[in-house]
């Protein structure tokens, strides 16, 4: 069965009732919140990183740092013209505030992932996510289902167009540092990466009255090799699952949240893992994000890579792309259970 837009819900109700299949037990919501003080996940700067590209240097042993230990970092001075980035907040805000009649013209056909929407609804009793979508196959172009891609408000497909091919840029050229900091020739991932599949989700998480007792997007950990996510307006929500604590992400203004997906951890036998997040809902204000994946080509088996598994055994599976998404799709998204089946032993 469909589930309702929760935006259209809070708007019928004004949001004072939440229903019973948004409200979670205590002990999945609360988790202590441990943001060290003002700790803040690794900052890289991309102008740097291209600087170094060459004779890599200190931001490049701070960006490998950052994959060791966090997983996650924000790419501050990147290559996304600040136009581009400003044209794709307010469209996506603009998509959102649209009617609801509207939205529902690029709605999700049913057991599809893509469109507007929710996600991951695999049976009745499921827990439900305070969160509407807007899904996208994005690169490379003939993967677009142009359907479902708004043509309201009238930039929003070209400016999509503008922001997935330049983040796809960034998201290649960071894969090919990172196989680098690996001890790898930077071909052994870009050429699996050309071609590759980018999807955008872009998120609307509504207020409520209730934030505490629901959750805007379930802990997980992405499937992809790598996720780009751009904050869209000024509201927190993200945290990340940090020596067992969440640990909240503070945006820093015109910077991309970057974090390892499963395949990279695959990839390199588990010497970056995915790390596990979730995002939180504000009492008062919305929040709206929109993060961008980056797969392989749908050439590429998913397995450990040869060139990293010469001298120590293989942790995960290896198998074809088809079958890795058969599974994804077949797996609830819970922390991170689906990496648990790609696991040997
Ligand atoms: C996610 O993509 O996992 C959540 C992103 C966010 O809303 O910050
Ligand atoms: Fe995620």
């Amino acid at each position: 069965l469909p589930v309702p837009s929760v935006q259209a819900m809070v708007a019928a109700t004004g949001g004072a009732d939440v229903p019973p299949r948004y409200l979670r037990p205590a002990e999945a919501v609360a988790g202590i919140v441990d943001g060290e003080g003002e700790a803040q996940i690794p900052i890289i700067d991309y102008r740097r990183l291209l600087l170094e590209l060459d004779r890599r240097g200190e931001e490049s042993a701070r960006l490998h740092r950052a994959c060791q230990e966090w997983g996650f970092f924000q790419l501050i001075n990147h290559s996304v013209p600040h136009d581009v980035v400003e044209a794709m907040k307010a469209n996506i805000q603009q998509f959102f505030q649209l009617p609801a009649e509207t939205k529902k013209r690029f709605a999700q056909e049913r057991g599809q992932l893509e469109g507007y929407g929710q996600l991951f609804v695999v049976s009745e009793d499921q827990k439900l996510d305070w969160a509407d979508m807007l899904y996208l196959y994005t690169q490379p172009p003939e993967s677009r289902n142009t359907k479902f891609w708004p043509d309201q408000p009238v930039n929003f497909r070209s400016t999509l167009d503008r922001y997935s091919g330049a983040v796809k840029e960034i998201a290649d050229s960071l894969l090919a540092m990172l196989a680098e900091n690996l001890g790898l020739k930077q071909e052994v991932i870009a050429d699996r990466c050309v071609g590759g599949v980018q999807s955008v989700r872009m998120n609307y998480y509504p207020p409520c009255a209730q934030a505490d007792k629901v959750v805007g997007f379930s802990p997980h950990s992405d499937a992809d090799l790598l996720t780009l996510v751009l904050q869209v307006n000024h509201v927190q929500g993200l945290q990340i699952k940090r020596n067992g604590s969440w640990f909240p992400v503070r945006p820093v203004e015109g910077a991309l949240i970057v974090n390892i997906g499963d395949i990279f951890e695959i990839f390199t036998n588990g010497r970056y893992r995915s790390i596990e997040h979730r995002a939180v809902v504000d009492p008062k204000e919305e929040r709206l994000s929109a993060a961008a994946f980056h797969s392989p080509n749908i050439h590429s088996t998913i397995g450990p890579l040869k060139e990293l598994t010469a001298d120590e055994d293989e942790a995960y599976k290896t198998v074809d792309h088809e079958n890795f998404m058969r599974l994804f799709f077949a797996t609830k998204l819970e922390g991170k259970s689906f990496l648990d089946r790609m696991k040997l032993k």
